[in-house]
């Protein structure tokens, strides 16, 4: 854990953000948050200790510009190998710009400028030199509301691995596309219809498609942006789709943005509140739902605004 980063963040954020007073009432400073405490009862503590502390991508000093708005300002965060970290915030806060920052997803926005420094491992992504193609195959992003290219179901996994060139043959190109779809949980459901089109599947399976697609290139990190407010899948698939999470993390490092607190909660390993373009606070996810540093974070995690 790195407190530093708190620090700076806290630190940066008393600095940057007067309309933090609105909310340190007395009753957000006094109050426990005691709402997300169950969930931890039978959470097993262990998960974290398995974790890599090896920093897989880094953030120094990024801030966000839509024209004239800064939309995130100046974030500090590390990234460790196989973690699962949540970014959760109240609407408009930064989180998707900020997810965007790490594979450079911001670079198809024309008002959108991006400065600082994001390392992948030791290589600058924001380097002018970087084969942006590879890097989002490096680093791959998901979104909720599943996006099947009108393809069929072999042809959508097997797009990547094609465009770079990593299957030797026609068999080698099939194992990777069969252990893709098993991988995403999904190949025992279209084993036999892989010629039908992607986009005929449930939007349970689409999402577990896309989440094969992703894996397909071998990426190293995964991003997830599980918050699109139309997209609602039915609590299986959810179920399903946050079990994928855990097992994958045990491969990819991977980071989600989630409107959902007790999502948050159940899938990720750290937490990390956004506020108004700031970072306030990353930290284990148990702390943050049961004993956040920051009165910020108290106050959104409670319900008491967002
Ligand atoms: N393409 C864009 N052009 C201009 N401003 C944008 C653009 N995308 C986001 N913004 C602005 O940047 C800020 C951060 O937006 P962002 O979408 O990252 O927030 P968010 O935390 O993901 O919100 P939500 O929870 O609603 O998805 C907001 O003020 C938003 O209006
Ligand atoms: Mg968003």
């Amino acid at each position: 854990m790195n407190t530093t980063v708190i620090q700076n963040s806290l630190k940066k954020d008393q600095s940057v953000n007067p309309q933090q007073t609105q909310f340190t009432n007395d009753e957000a400073t006094q109050k426990p948050a005691t709402s997300f405490v169950s969930q931890f009862d039978t959470q097993s503590s262990s998960k974290k200790d398995e974790k890599s502390t090896n920093v897989k991508l880094s953030t120094s000093d990024v801030h966000v510009y839509y024209g004239e708005a800064e939309a995130i300002k100046g974030i500090d965060l590390n990234i460790y190998e196989n973690e699962v970290i949540a970014f959760i915030g109240p609407s408009g806060c930064g989180k998707s710009t900020f997810l965007r920052t790490l594979n450079r997803m911001n670079d198809t926005i024309d008002s959108c400028r991006v400065t600082g420094k994001v390392m992948l491992d030791n290589q600058d992504i924001y380097d002018p030199n970087l084969d942006v193609v590879l890097l989002r195959a490096q680093v791959g992003m998901v979104f909720q509301k599943p996006n099947p290219f009108p393809k069929s179901i072999f042809d959508n996994v097997s797009y990547g691995p094609k465009l770079h060139g990593l299957a030797r043959d026609k068999y080698d190109l099939e194992e990777i596309v069969e252990g893709s779809l098993r991988k995403a949980g999904l190949w025992e459901e279209v084993k036999d219809r892989l010629n039908q089109p992607g986009t005929g599947l449930s939007g349970g399976q689409q999402q577990r498609l896309c989440i094969a697609r992703t894996i397909a290139v071998s990426p190293e990190v995964i991003l997830m942006e599980m918050d699109e407010p139309c997209s609602a899948l039915d609590p299986i698939a959810t179920a399903k789709v946050e079990e994928l999470i855990s097992e994958l993390s045990t491969q990819y490092t991977i980071a989600i943005v989630t409107h959902s607190m007790q999502q948050a909660a159940r899938v990720s390993d750290r937490t990390a509140y956004f506020h108004l373009g700031d970072l306030i606070e990353v930290n284990a996810t148990e702390k943050v739902f049961t004993q956040p540093d920051h009165q910020l974070t108290e106050a959104y995690i409670t319900g008491r605004f967002g």
